[in-house]
């Protein structure tokens, strides 16, 4: 959730971590801080908001010396404020950290250090990291030790690096990402490659458990029980530095754009990896489909698509809720895990109680670095290139067309699909989305939006629904068509705004009939559909598209109106409010 980042070279360290920084604020941003090394002193500027209004008013990169700490956050125990913002000195001032993750037992150590006599001057769980460095470190004079005494009195998940005020810097990882940049001259510690990726493609992808200690152009990693252990370098896709806007007022925007192309491109690297993934699923006992949010959608429709074009089952469980229901998972069955980032720590928990009961893991990620694509047996690309966009756009129509390749193997191309033609269909979408910015104004002081679809058209809904919230933060909600008059047809009258996703497919004369039955009620309609209707007061015109793929493309739509509403609203739709792009704590 938070961004940390640890450099040591032969450059000045505030600029470079400040860059890093603001390449990795998709991860948390509503505070950031830097700390760096010069003349065996510790200097720290911490303050609240982005990267790049923090640093215009206090000079984060203005700190000398060219070994420093950088964090941004996203905020779990403790308010936003700057007390709270990292990186945390200890008591002393000779050690500072940076934290991401979550340290359980904090409010037990944090007792146990103030009975010594340490002061804390956040609500975080993170300074206590700084204080047991220092206790350790006062009684051993050894960093080595000072780390293997900490790390076994920390329970949680995390990652932290602290920086010692004679220049050394530490790194430990426990399930939170931590990858080391090693450059010609220089090292870097990060929770991200785009941490440092302007600077070098050559990564070392720590294992949890293990820590590794800087000085003096050499590194040693070690684990836990204080042991070298071996690891290798690992090459990576510069293609995930591209985090440039270009013309783009928003990245969301440009990676809505990109969708035509996305769509081409998903799986393609990794055609191998879909055939065995087809094979897999021929054979295995049950089949579990897991992911959080979007991808969670990404896997109801996955039911959805087996079902009605293969006639093989399969369950989604949302990947937060399985820990609750273990015994949902049976022996040697697959799981399929569905994740953007790869890095969502409850879908990696989901997989890890997957292994558990023997099942084959398979993993749709865009990142083939992350922690989700190394558990994984199988690893499926959505190939999308870097999302920044804290809201999942290309990458939700990438997944989908990953699943349904998985469909074409599992019908031995029995299905087939002309993605080129869906690429200019959905090229055809985005060309146009003048009137979509004309409803985007009416939404503007709206409070509640309802969203309607029937089959496959419900998860789309869903995804619709979360779409608006995330950008709009307007109260959003994906109903099945059916159930409205169950308990939802209560809540419309004129006030209300109601999304009917109404293709040309079997739904679509029931799902007229409940847009009458709204319209009934004095809620305005806006249609999603290829075909025009008179109960629309708004009509969102679909191409006529080939009907396999078509519900793919009905979310472009409704991400283009949740962006320009948010414009309308003056929300910021890169960075919606509380939320982080990489959900790495539970
Ligand atoms: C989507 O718009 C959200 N930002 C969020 O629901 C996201 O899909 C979820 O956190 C899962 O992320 P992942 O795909 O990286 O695992």
């Amino acid at each position: 959730m938070c961004s940390i980042i640890g450099y040591y070279g032969k450059d000045s360290a505030a600029p470079i971590i400040v860059k890093g920084l603001k390449r990795m604020e998709y991860r948390g941003y509503d505070s950031v801080g830097v700390a760096t090394e010069s003349n065996n002193k510790i200097e720290l500027k911490k303050g609240i908001g982005k990267v790049n209004e923090v640093n215009s008013k206090i000079q984060l990169d203005s700190l000398p010396g060219k070994i420093g700490i950088g964090h941004t956050r996203w905020a779990t125990h403790g308010k936003v404020t700057e007390f709270n913002a990292h990186p945390h000195p200890s008591n002393s001032g000779k050690i500072a950290i940076v934290h991401n993750g979550i340290i359980e037992n904090f409010e037990e150590l944090k007792k146990q250090l103030e009975d010594e006599g340490y002061n804390f001057k956040s609500e975080t769980d993170s300074e206590i990291i700084a204080n047991l460095l220092q206790k350790h470190y006062e009684k051993t004079k050894n960093v080595k030790e000072t780390i293997l005494k900490t790390v076994s009195e920390i329970k949680g998940h995390y990652a932290f690096v602290a920086m010692f005020e004679n220049g050394q810097l530490v790194a430990a990882k426990f399930h939170e990402p931590l990858i080391i940049g090693v450059g010609k001259d220089d090292f870097f510690l990060s929770s991200d490659v785009l941490g440092f990726i302007e600077f070098t493609d050559d990564a070392i992808y720590l294992e949890n458990g293990n820590f590794v200690i800087l000085e003096k152009n050499k590194f040693q990693i070690l684990d836990f029980q204080g042991e070298h252990v071996k690891y290798g370098i690992t090459k990576v896709s510069k293609e995930f530095g591209d985090v440039y806007k270009g013309d783009y007022a928003h990245f969301t925007l440009k990676e809505i754009h990109e969708q035509y192309e996305t769509v081409l491109k998903a799986g393609e690297k990794t055609q191998e990896a879909i055939e065995k993934t087809a094979n897999y699923i021929k054979h295995a006992k049950n089949i579990y489909i897991t992911g959080s949010g979007t991808s969670y959608n990404s896997a109801l429709i996955a039911k959805q698509i087996f079902s009605k074009y293969a006639k093989i089952k399969a369950e989604p469980i949302i990947s937060s809720e399985l820990q609750f229901s273990p015994n949902s998972i049976e022996e040697n069955s697959i799981i399929i895990a569905i994740s953007q980032s790869g890095e969502s720590a409850d879908v990696l928990d989901a997989v890890r109680i997957g292994k558990e009961s023997n099942c084959k893991v398979i993993a749709i990620v865009n990142l083939m670095t992350s922690s989700l694509a190394r558990e994984a047996d199988v690893v499926i690309g959505m190939n999308c290139g870097p999302e920044i966009g804290v809201a999942a756009t290309k990458s939700f129509t990438s997944q989908l067309v990953v699943l349904y390749k998985i469909v074409q193997k599992l019908t031995d191309n029995k299905v087939t699909i002309n993605f080129e033609k869906f690429s200019e269909s959905v090229l055809k979408i985005l060309e146009n989305p003048t009137k979509i910015k004309k409803i985007a104004k009416v939404l503007k002081d709206i409070s509640d939006i309802y969203v309607l679809g029937r089959g496959i058209n419900y998860p789309i809904a869903m995804e619709a629904a979360l779409k608006l919230k995330e950008l709009t933060y307007i109260h959003a909600e994906g109903i099945p068509g059916g159930e409205l008059k169950h308990g939802p047809l209560a809540l419309m009258d004129s006030n209300v705004f109601v999304i009917i996703i109404n293709p040309n497919d079997s739904t679509y004369s029931d799902t007229l009939t409940s847009a009458r039955e709204i319209k009934a009620r004095g809620a305005k309609i806006i249609g999603v559909s290829d075909i025009e209707s008179d109960v629309y007061d708004y009509w969102i015109e679909m191409p006529k598209i080939d009907q396999v793929l078509y519900p793919i493309s009905e979310i472009i739509p409704i991400q283009f109106l949740s962006y320009y509403a948010a414009l309308e609203k003056n929300t910021d739709p890169d960075y919606p409010r509380n939320l982080a792009k990489s959900v790495t704590v539970k």
